[in-house]
């Protein structure tokens, strides 16, 4: 298979990952990498073994890179990815897609001008857990699917992440953090969001940094930090949603789906395996489901190689811009319902992707 060359940029804290397994990819050949912070760069170049290091300027406009791989904060999304589309280069980028959803088209109008495509994580549900799960809604296990939770709650990252101010500032926040994780399980599975209502809060105007090397560092916060609402569905299926950065600890379940004909226990959608559990109408307790064997470890990077992949057969990336763009609408639209004291229509709409077949991705990877 013919490899795409791809240019790193963003070598900060998730970037190692992306680097190990980039070469297990057959569509995928790790060609440069980039960061603002140089010294990053050639350390991850050296550690990694990556050919070259480049400014991120020269990295855009590089002709030995075809896709770009933007591993930037929030703030560097739609920025990065813009130049690199301008230079006709494939993007794929970490979430959120962008800042608000008016960049985010800007960056989609773009590279249907330029004829590139254009991929955003998170692409855990490509894994073998979401899969499975998406697997057995097709398959009717729980009928139609009416309801649904999903909770994300933690104290936020301030107690691991070296830098995590970014977390905080417009495009943080956890709803834009992790609601892509929650939110682009829940769409890959009902389909497209028709609406939002929400409540959203914030428990703490400033957060003190615990990890190293900031320990002690005082950070502003400037979104919400705790957001609650429901979905209503194109379908008609109605999901409850909690995100939370002030949640010390909870028993929460991660996402449920409740169908005509029975429940779905389903896994972390920020993993790419977990256990799946199925209850059918009578009583006889939960089953586990027999999982999909490939992809259910940390399998990031499959978004983008399936991307390359798709840049080959002519076909639309899985996990999609405009899969993600939708997500931003909808997430955005929790503080939107909090701000005016009503439901916030959704108005762009997406097609499920397709599931992916066992044999779709060719790696090396388990
Ligand atoms: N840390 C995680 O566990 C994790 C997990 C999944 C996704 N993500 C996402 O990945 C992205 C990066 O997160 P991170 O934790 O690696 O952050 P980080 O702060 O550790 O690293 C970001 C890197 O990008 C560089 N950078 C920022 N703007 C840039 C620009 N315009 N041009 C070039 N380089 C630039 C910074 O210098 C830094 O080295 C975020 O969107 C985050 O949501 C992070």
């Amino acid at each position: 298979m013919k490899k795409l060359r791809v240019g790193v940029v963003g070598c900060g804290k998730i970037s190692g990952i992306y680097f190990k397994n980039i070469p297990q990819f057959a569509a995928l050949e790790l060609a440069a990498c980039a960061d603002l912070n140089k010294e990053r760069a050639e350390a991850a170049a050296k550690e990694h073994k990556i050919p070259r290091v480049l400014s991120p300027e020269a990295l855009v406009a590089d002709p030995g890179i075809d896709v770009v791989l933007n591993l930037t904060v929030p703030q560097g999304h739609a920025p990065v990815n813009t130049q690199a589309i301008e230079n006709g280069k494939h993007v794929f980028v970490e979430k959120p897609f962008a800042l608000n959803v008016a960049e985010g088209q800007k960056v989609l109008d773009l590279a249907k001008q330029k004829g590139v495509l254009v991929g955003c994580a998170p692409d855990t549900v490509l894994g073998a857990g979401y899969q499975t799960v998406r697997r057995e809604i097709e398959a009717g296990s729980i009928g139609r699917p009416v309801s649904g939770t999903a909770f994300m709650t933690c104290h936020g990252h301030e107690s691991w992440h070296p830098d995590p101010e970014f977390y905080y500032l417009k495009g943080g926040g956890p709803m834009l953090d992790m609601g892509p994780y929650y939110l682009t399980a829940l769409v890959m599975n009902l389909g497209p969001v028709r609406r939002v209502s929400a409540e959203t809060s914030l428990a703490f105007g400033e957060r003190t940094i615990t990890s190293q090397p900031k320990a002690g560092k005082k950070m502003p916060v400037e979104v919400s930090t705790h957001l609650t609402g429901t979905l209503l569905f194109d379908s008609g299926a109605v999901v409850t949603v909690i995100t939370s950065f002030d949640v010390w600890a909870a028993h929460l379940p991660r996402i449920e789906l409740h169908g005509t004909l029975g429940s779905l226990s389903c896994p972390d959608p920020n993993s790419f395996g977990g256990k799946i559990e199925l209850h059918g109408p009578n009583k006889d307790g939960w089953k586990e489901v027999a999982s999909q064997k490939r992809f259910g470890e940390n399998s990031r990077g499959i978004g983008l190689a399936d991307l390359a992949q798709a840049v080959q057969e002519g076909r639309a990336p899985r996990a999609s811009g405009e899969l993600a763009l939708h997500v931003l609408e909808v997430m955005l639209a929790f503080d939107k319902s909090t701000r005016e004291g009503k439901h916030i229509p959704i108005g762009s709409r997406v097609e499920k992707p397709a599931p992916r077949g066992d044999d779709a991705i060719e790696s090396t990877l388990p």
